[in-house]
């Protein structure tokens, strides 16, 4: 066999005045960023379209150059969303594909839209472009969601159910008050975004590579086409920082965060020993050998997936951490890791939409484990400082000896004979029964915020207003 000479691949056209030789293929699997970055057709081509227009505007441009600039990007556009765009992985990442394809579609202007800008501001341009939109649809996603917590609520202000603390009965609560916790929580998550996503939105285009450019252009003009509030003051902040996506990763976790606690709670509340719930069918799968089971698979994978989104956070941290200014290469692996959060994170939210307005609460099963548990414990302790004029300690330590009367027994607090009521405490009268009910201890409870229903009801009508 003859060894025949492998000719060299070719240098890259878009950079590779001074190389003699193209890329190993190694070196292209490294550095390209198609294969994800092509995500980010609409916002690469939007971006150029609003520095084109202000670079004829200055007149760096000449208006036919522009216009021919304008046109092509279009038909590159609709290549791509027509499917039938061929991207390169020589051509490293969308930037460079797009540029290429509008080289051959439009010839010698193409080569001029790239004057007064790099890839650098470029490719955060995009991104910025791409993680604000995600910031809003995570908003709206959540107030779905705090919606479908809200019709719960306001369908069972007054339904008791205990609430706990260790995971041990405490006191009986409503369960339009828990469902109206998960409200405020996801009220923080929105807020979040929306802080995020107001810092964010700033126009690192104009930057160039790192120190600005020469060009007289109009950062205010290609800010304001893009629906950014300015230009960023410094351009190797602007071509470096990544802070908006460790925002929108950190408010992400937090959110996931939260969609794993009641998805606990659901998996828990599901089950034979709980039945406090019952997930609908939609939401849940059989076994092929437990002809019996309806697992809650959809709140389990909602449990697990902030692994991947706290995951992807700690990720870009890593990478972010120790870079010195400005471009760095590693920030190319910012992309993959928002990506793969901002999907996981859209899917758990529609994922938690469907499970909270399915899902049916078995009042009488909650009402029953409310009063388990010697729950109302607490409230005759509170009766015997109210009634009898006790100090709490001493009402803690009276109560006490009846919960422990009533566990020897096997029965509930309000079984107990007045009799063996007043062993306990004298001043016990047949007025205290009236404590000892469940729905008679969550109505007393009317401090603001508490767990009443009439508490509950105005905190419904307050988010009614708010969510519309
Ligand atoms: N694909 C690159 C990224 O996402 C674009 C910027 C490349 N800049 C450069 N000087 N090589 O970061």
């Amino acid at each position: 066999m003859t060894d025949q000479p492998k000719s060299p691949p070719a240098a890259n056209a878009m950079w590779g005045g001074r190389f003699a030789a193209g890329p190993d293929a190694i070196m292209t699997a490294i550095n390209a960023s198609i294969s994800f970055d092509k995500r980010l057709y609409a916002q690469d081509i939007r971006g150029s379209q609003a520095h084109a227009a202000m670079l004829a505007a200055t007149g760096i441009l000449t208006d036919s150059d522009a216009k021919a600039i304008r046109e092509g990007l279009l038909t590159v556009l609709s290549e791509i969303e027509g499917g039938t765009f061929v991207f390169s992985e020589a051509l490293e990442d969308i930037h460079m594909n797009v540029e290429a394809r509008l080289k051959e579609l439009i010839g010698e202007p193409a080569g001029r839209l790239h004057t007064g800008r790099s890839r650098n501001d470029q490719a955060v341009t995009d991104f910025r472009l791409w993680v604000r939109d995600q910031c809003d649809d995570a908003a709206l996603a959540l107030q779905s969601l705090q919606r479908a917590f809200l019709a719960q609520a306001e369908a069972g202000a007054d339904w008791v159910m205990p609430g706990f603390t260790h995971l041990q009965t405490a006191q009986p609560v409503t369960w339009g008050h828990h469902m109206m916790a998960y409200v405020e929580m996801l009220a923080r998550d929105v807020g979040r975004f929306t802080d995020a996503r107001a810092r964010m939105n700033e126009s690192p285009l104009g930057a160039a590579a790192l120190a600005g450019t020469s060009f007289p252009i109009d950062r205010d003009m290609t800010a304001k086409a893009l629906d950014f509030d300015r230009p960023i003051a410094n351009s190797l902040d602007a071509v470096s920082d990544r802070d908006f996506a460790l925002e929108f990763l950190s408010a992400a976790s937090i959110c996931a965060m939260h969609l794993s606690r009641f998805a606990e709670e659901l998996v828990i509340w599901s089950s034979a020993q709980f039945r406090f719930v019952t997930l609908s069918d939609r939401f849940t799968t059989g076994s092929s050998i437990m002809p019996q089971k309806k697992n809650p698979d959809a709140a389990e994978l909602l449990r697990a997936k902030i692994g991947r989104i706290l995951g992807a956070t700690v990720a870009l941290f890593t990478v972010m951490k120790g870079l010195p200014l400005a471009y760095s290469k590693d920030m190319q692996e910012d992309k993959e890791q928002v990506f793969d959060a901002a999907d996981t994170l859209m899917l758990c939210l529609a994922g938690m939409v469907g499970m909270v307005r399915d899902m049916t609460a078995n009042r009488a099963a909650l009402e029953k484990a409310a009063g388990a548990g010697f729950s109302t414990a607490t409230d005759l302790a509170d009766w015997l400082v109210r009634a009898a004029g006790l100090p709490f300690r001493e009402a803690h330590h009276a109560t006490g000896s009846l919960v422990a009367l009533a566990e020897r027994k096997g029965c509930d607090l309000h079984e107990l004979s007045l009799t063996e009521l007043q062993s306990a405490h004298p001043a016990i009268t047949q007025e205290v029964y009236s404590v000892l009910g469940v729905h008679n201890s969550v109505a007393s409870r009317v401090s603001y915020g508490g767990t009443a229903p009439a508490q509950v009801r105005a905190q419904v009508a307050r988010w009614k207003e708010v969510l519309g």
